[in-house]
């Protein structure tokens, strides 16, 4: 069976999140209430999911016309499929991405885009955000959202893990590795380690992955600790080598 539900957090950050029992795994979009009452979504979800979307977000109080950004994180279905239907909700959305999906979204959507520069701060209605392009994880236009004001990372791909987005007791790195290995989606660690190093030089203190749970607790520890598998994983395929 699946299930879908809306959750706040910290009064700011609504995630939607649809379980689908078949592949035990949970597909979230978010949208933050930027200072401007302006709302920003990160991840728009699939196109056949909007009118699951939609009816849950407006049984928390929210309206999808009044989204006017949406940050795609890279040019695959769960990222931006439902971008036409936000697109036929406000006429004036931006979407906003890496260059190269930028100019695929505004080619295939004919949507306004503004394409995002790696690490270089960019104000969306009032929010600061932080793109951190995260090359080939697992999809070259691939990047992260880091949000200074909340110090909080939307981190995409990264940090998956299978499972509902029900928060787990234990170690989250063991259940990241578990998910990294089971599902192959990395074509490469190196480019996942390069990616944690981007990352772990913020301010960190709410991880919020497309898939699993949240990390509130241990961000910089979960960071470090998939940092060493990279690293043991690397030193292993060189002995193998
Ligand atoms: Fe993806
Ligand atoms: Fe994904």
């Amino acid at each position: 069976m699946n299930s879908s539900k809306v959750e706040i957090f910290a009064d700011q950050v609504y995630r939607n999140s649809i379980f689908i029992e078949k592949l035990d795994l949970s597909f979230s979009q978010f949208f933050v209430k930027s200072p401007s009452g302006a709302l920003l979504c990160i991840e728009t979800g699939m196109r056949g999911d909007f009118p699951l979307l939609k009816s849950n977000l407006l049984s928390a109080g929210i309206d999808v016309e009044t989204v006017s950004g949406v940050i795609v994180p890279h040019f695959e279905a769960d990222e931006m499929g439902a971008l036409p239907e936000f697109i036929s909700h406000n006429k004036n959305l931006v979407a906003y991405a890496h260059p190269i999906c930028s100019h695929a979204l505004a080619d295939v959507f004919s949507v306004k885009t503004k394409p995002l520069k790696d690490e270089a701060p960019t104000t969306i209605n009032g929010e600061v955000v932080i793109p951190i392009f995260t090359k080939h994880v697992h999809q070259w236009d691939a990047l992260v959202i880091y949000l200074p004001r909340l110090k909080a990372l939307f981190s995409s791909d990264i940090f998956m893990r299978f499972g509902s987005t029900e928060e787990r007791s234990g170690d989250p790195v063991r259940d990241i590795v578990t998910s990294i290995e089971k599902s192959g989606y990395l074509p490469s660690i190196e480019y996942l380690h390069a990616a944690l190093n981007k990352i772990k030089k913020y301010e960190i203190d709410s991880i919020f992955p497309m898939h699993g749970p949240a990390i509130h607790n241990d961000a910089a520890a979960t960071i470090n600790g998939l940092i060493e598998y990279c690293v043991k994983d690397r030193q292993k395929e060189t002995v193998e080598g």
